[in-house]
């Protein structure tokens, strides 16, 4: 957790952007039965993280201009929190989580009738499905205590100012973020170094994920992916059920969760700790195409630009390459490398690991700002099953690294893991 000013901060910041008259609900995540009495693995939501640093389920926050802050949160039990826990209870919230006001959940009806009486617009993150439920339910039960309809008509997404103040990392969240990527880099080196033909994909990815939790990290930020050959060409590759063949590439994209905060790196590297010829061409390619990428992401570039880089870069490689047609700019006008590479060239990081904020305003792109931390992730993925010269088919290769964009210049958070060929293969020699 934070020092609790740096919640008080961040709510005091976002009432100041809210309407007068207008209060805002975020909800806490609610826990998802598995079956009985086991729950799948709980993950506060993240909105709620940001503003309160309380990481319970079940809990909702209320803040308005002009109003106390306050919390609802589950009671005290003996009984229950012998079997799941210690909680926090009403009374303590002032004290621990210096909220201004701790509730039971069970008041949350009666005292929003209270609350309704000021108020003439309720805001809260509407992709969010537990707040907007939490809303919805709330207002029906107050319009039928009022035998009136739409007693609280007006709605407004919080997200649009919510997200964007999370789109722009503290020097606080810079920190961790840091950390995360530290520890997101220690993973992938414990991969490289322990990797043998003849692993499973999932054994691989245990020994990523055990390097995360000796290190501190309690959580992965998402599933991890481990691909061997053509596995590498499918994106969100979960199944890692394969073996690990020599002669193939693996493609790693793992990153751990520190204080809720992603890190978010892929590395592809060989099975047999040796490149062949023809994946060495495909591999400097997308790495000079990573270089060109991050060497865009300054501040006042458009979004776009390190996108538009990396393209550039890997659609001339494929032409020289013989695996597209060109001349270039025809090449790239007809979206000719998109058999290969399909997706975006990054997105923003934070306690999403696909985070809030806004790519573009009115439908222009943003800029690169100091305070963002971008993901930069060019790849390309030949599968067996393409038209690409038999001698680059079944490779899938994608590099991926973090960066704080800073009035000095792209800082990459995840430089501690190396992508040079001849790096990755003198620490896989041991
Ligand atoms: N790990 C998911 C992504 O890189 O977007
Ligand atoms: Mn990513
Ligand atoms: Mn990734």
């Amino acid at each position: 957790m934070f020092p609790l000013h740096v919640y008080k901060n961040r709510r005091d910041r976002l009432k100041g952007m809210m309407p007068e008259n207008s209060l805002a609900l975020i909800s806490a995540a609610h826990e998802t039965i598995r079956n009985r009495d086991s729950g799948y693995p709980f993950r506060q939501s993240s909105d709620f993280w940001y503003l309160t640093g309380f990481t319970e389920p079940d809990a909702v926050l209320i803040i308005g201009p002009g109003h106390p802050d306050r919390l609802f949160v589950r009671p005290k039990n003996t009984d229950q929190e012998v079997w799941t826990g210690r909680r926090l209870g009403p009374d303590r919230v002032n004290t621990d989580l210096g909220i201004d006001e701790g509730y039971p959940i069970d008041d949350l009806n009666s005292e929003f009738t209270t609350l309704l009486a000021d108020i003439t617009s309720i805001e809260y993150p509407f992709y969010c499905n537990n707040s907007a439920g939490i809303v919805d339910r709330l207002v029906k039960a107050e319009e039928t205590k009022s035998r009136q309809e739409n007693r609280l008509s007006h709605r407004a997404d919080l997200s649009r100012f919510l997200h964007q103040a999370r789109l722009f990392k503290s020097k606080d969240e810079i920190d961790v973020m840091r950390e995360a990527g530290r520890i997101s880099a220690l993973g992938h080196v414990a991969a490289m170094q322990a990797c043998q033909p003849g692993m499973t994909e999932d054994q691989l990815a245990s020994i990523i994920e055990h390097t995360f939790r000796m290190e501190g990290s309690p959580a992965t930020a998402y599933q991890t992916i481990v691909g061997g050959g053509d596995n590498a060409c499918i994106l969100h590759y979960i199944n890692r059920a394969d073996k690990l063949d020599s002669g193939d590439l693996v493609l790693v994209d793992a990153g751990c969760e520190v204080k809720g905060y992603a890190g978010d790196i892929t590395r592809t590297f060989p099975v047999n700790g040796s490149f062949t010829e023809a994946q060495a061409v495909l591999y400097d390619l997308v790495l000079r195409a990573q270089a060109d990428a991050i060497d865009a992401m300054v501040v006042g570039n458009s979004i776009k630009s390190f996108h538009e880089a990396a393209l550039r870069r890997l659609t001339e490689g494929l032409i020289d390459l013989n695996i597209i047609e060109g001349p270039l700019e025809v090449a790239i006008e007809e979206k000719r490398y998109a058999a290969y590479y399909m997706h975006g060239t990054g997105h923003f990081l934070g306690l999403d690991v696909h985070d809030v904020g806004m790519y573009e305003i009115d439908s222009e792109p943003v800029e690169f700002s100091e305070g963002m931390v971008v993901t930069c992730e060019p790849g390309l993925y030949l599968k067996k099953r393409s038209d690409a010269p038999t001698r680059y088919r079944g490779i899938g290769i994608r590099i991926e690294d973090d960066v704080l964009i800073t009035q000095q210049g792209p800082e990459v958070l995840t430089e501690d893991v190396p992508k040079e060929r001849s790096e990755i293969e003198a620490l896989m020699r041991g």
